[in-house]
């Protein structure tokens, strides 16, 4: 940027604050997207009171949703359009990250939410959804534009799908404006699930319309990998094998599964962090550089350097991925129950709450570097990171004999913590040659003065948009499935007798250092 535009930028602040930072003067902040109807299926569930619904009212908030718009809450639960209303102020008010709803916006707001008490495979309730569609075109002219999201049980995904199509709101039937469907994950339980589920999605919608969420994609660090890879010249040429010696990609919590232990039991960290999160940051780590930054050209390198990763024989998984169970233990100074103690969680449960594999991708860039992925419920801190560890210096001059010469490492951090770290050596001011590892640390908060929005505004905002660009095609989705499903197949048919094998609080189960020590690594601690 020139100086002048730094100066000037300094001198006269935006009133929202955004232009006082430098770094953020002059910026294209054109975010039109379409007015359209957004119809919530699963409304009164915890994911739309917790993140959807704010998402959607600061989007508007921040002029990102059009005013031409309107919400349709579809559920169960009875309600009545006012009732909803009140329900939904309420929820604004406690989970909003711009504070309770605020006047004159929140009035406007609310005129346009109302709400379906239904059934999901209702016929005849469908029709209430295609009268009220048709409705709110007429008074808040949303141009026959429609966003279904799908925040229900996964079990009810597919009739949903089924009873859209049969309503005559499916895209096909669309004449005025587009239709467009959000589908929260899991996308499936395992391969042949989720290839079932392909099947009737592609029934109704063409995979354009289809934005599969991983909230992962939208955390504003996630999408800054690809930054820090192809807007940079200095990463690029010491990203693959020669130099780097492995990655390590973490998703540790500290939470435990709070009140889904209904889901969770049937899920374990595999198939709940592993198959979506944890593979998707995977492969933004490692593949190759797309031919430009349409969505397609990012998502066919994704999908091609996952279907680069070797395949895990059955005889093989023990020797590459562990499994852990929380017990009793301590979590940020508190006493917490162990896994099988939790509510709906079966007392004898084989369900791993920790998962840990590690991956090879045979290719030109990567063979031979190993990648380990972990994720885990009540660890002891709550991080999620990718560490690429470099080589070791070829030759050693400097450092007295005692100083060990770390091999860089390079963080991008993804929360709580928002950044990259890079961790090279330096030479203690003193008389002797002294070599320690230090930190040079870039924070996204300061550095750019503002706050990431949450990632389900960013995803939201984009499906809108019609920027499919970080939601999961479904090709990606399939081989994430299928990477997996050899250690799922294994876990599921074999109980784990160390079960709990580590105690909440902990780095998780001690098994899993003989994973990375297998290729002489170890874990970075949590
Ligand atoms: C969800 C999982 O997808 O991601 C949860 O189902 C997990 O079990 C959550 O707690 C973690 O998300 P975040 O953004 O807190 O890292």
């Amino acid at each position: 940027m020139p100086e002048a535009a730094i100066a000037s930028a300094s001198a006269t602040p935006h009133p929202d604050g955004h232009a006082a930072n430098p770094l953020r003067a002059g910026l294209d902040t054109d975010r039109i997207s379409d007015p359209c109807t957004i119809v919530f299926f699963g409304a009164s569930g915890d994911l739309f009171k917790r993140m959807l619904l704010p998402a959607i009212y600061n989007l508007r908030l921040e002029d990102i949703l059009p005013a031409d718009f309107a919400l349709v809450g579809y559920s169960r639960t009875e309600f009545s359009d006012d009732s909803f209303r009140t329900y939904c102020k309420q929820q604004v008010d406690q989970y909003s990250r711009s504070g309770p709803a605020k006047d004159p916006l929140w009035s406007n707001f609310q005129e346009r939410i109302s709400y379906i008490s239904g059934e999901f495979s209702d016929t005849s309730d469908y029709g209430q959804l295609k009268t009220k569609l048709a409705d709110n075109d007429k008074k808040f002219g949303t141009k026959g534009n429609v966003l279904f999201y799908l925040s229900t049980p996964p079990q009810v995904f597919a009739p949903i799908i089924e009873q859209i199509k049969a309503a005559g709101l499916d895209p096909g039937s669309n004449q005025q404006g587009w239709t467009r469907i959000i589908i929260e994950k899991p996308f499936g339980t395992d391969l042949q699930s989720a290839q079932a589920l392909q099947t009737e999605v592609e029934k109704v919608f063409d995979e354009s319309q289809v934005y599969r969420i991983d909230h992962y994609l939208g955390k504003e660090p996630v999408q800054d990998i690809m930054a820090l890879r192809f807007a940079n010249v200095i990463f690029e040429p010491v990203w693959n094998r020669r130099y780097v010696s492995s990655v390590q990609i973490t998703a540790a919590e500290t939470l435990g599964v709070e009140l889904r232990g209904g889901y969770y039991d049937h899920a374990g960290a595999l198939r709940d962090m592993i198959q979506n999160h944890v593979i998707n940051l995977l492969a933004l780590v490692a593949m190759e550089p797309p031919v430009n930054s349409d969505a397609d050209a990012i998502r066919n390198e994704k999908y091609k350097v996952l279907s680069a990763i070797r395949a895990i024989p059955d005889e093989k998984v023990a020797e590459v991925s562990t499994r852990g169970q929380y017990g009793a233990g301590t979590v940020d100074g508190q006493a917490v129950a162990a896994y099988r103690q939790e509510q709906d969680v079966d007392p004898h449960s084989n369900t791993e709450t920790f998962a840990a594999v590690n991956l090879w991708i045979d290719n030109w860039r990567w063979a031979g570097v190993p990648f380990y992925l972990r994720s885990g419920k009540r660890l002891a801190r709550k991080v999620s990171e990718i560490a690429v560890n470099f080589s070791c210096i070829p030759h050693r001059l400097f450092g007295e004999k005692s100083d060990d010469i770390d091999p860089n490492v390079l963080v991008m951090k993804i929360q709580p913590d928002e950044g990259v770290t890079l961790r090279f050596n330096a030479k203690v001011p003193g008389p002797k040659n002294h070599i320690r590892s230090v930190n040079m640390d870039f924070n996204y908060g300061t550095g750019f003065g503002v706050q990431s929005a949450p990632a389900y505004e960013r995803l939201i905002g984009d499906a809108i948009r019609g920027d499919a660009t970080l939601f999961t095609r479904w090709d990606a989705v399939q081989r994430a499935w299928q990477i997996v499903t050899p250690v799922l197949n294994a876990w599921q048919k074999t109980k784990d007798p160390s079960f709990p094998n580590y105690p909440a609080g902990s780095e998780g189960p001690p098994e899993a250092d003989a994973l990375v020590q297998a290729q002489h690594d170890e874990w970075r601690r949590i």
